[in-house]
């Protein structure tokens, strides 16, 4: 037997197609961006977490010298969500990117490791985190949850 998953995401041509919140999460997403500490890989990513309260986390990639100490933007912004909004839920992710050495024309994704901590938000409060993508120009996706950029994960949080 064989067996397909199926992705259904949107994509916007223009920032100003989307709905006014999303803008503005990756208005706010693209700031934090510019204050990334990247100065091993000059890869600046930002991202910014939406709570249900309404609040927003920025978080930003911070590189070390001893590189695996350093942590990527998503995590940064949905630990310090976590850390200063115990009990919110969180319903929205925006994330974006730009390369001191090239375009980014593409929506950046998140790593694996990132769409594995984002998920544990996302089924811990069964609240599907919305994740808006974007690169420097190039159209915007919009999955409705992080399940879709995860599939299989399993509910088996205790
Ligand atoms: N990075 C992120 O912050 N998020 C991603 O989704 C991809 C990678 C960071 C990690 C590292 O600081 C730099 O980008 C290059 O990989």
């Amino acid at each position: 037997m064989q067996k397909e998953i199926t992705i259904t995401y949107d994509a916007f041509d223009r920032l100003e197609d989307l709905p006014i919140e999303d803008q503005k999460l990756l208005n706010v997403a693209t700031q934090a961006a510019n204050n990334a500490y990247a100065p091993y890989s000059k890869f600046h990513v930002g991202a910014a977490v939406l709570v249900e309260n309404g609040d927003i986390v920025v978080g930003n990639n911070q590189e070390n010298l001893a590189y695996p100490s350093g942590l990527c933007a998503e995590r940064v912004a949905i630990f310090s969500a976590s850390a200063t909004h115990p009990n919110q839920k969180v319903t929205a992710i925006a994330i974006t990117a730009f390369s001191e050495f090239f375009l980014t024309d593409n929506p950046v994704a998140p790593c694996g490791a990132c769409r594995q901590v984002l998920i544990e938000y996302e089924i811990r409060d069964n609240q599907n985190i919305r994740c808006i993508l974007r690169g420097s120009t190039g159209q915007i996706y919009v999955f409705r949850s992080i399940a879709d950029l995860l599939p299989l994960q399993g509910k088996f949080l205790v």
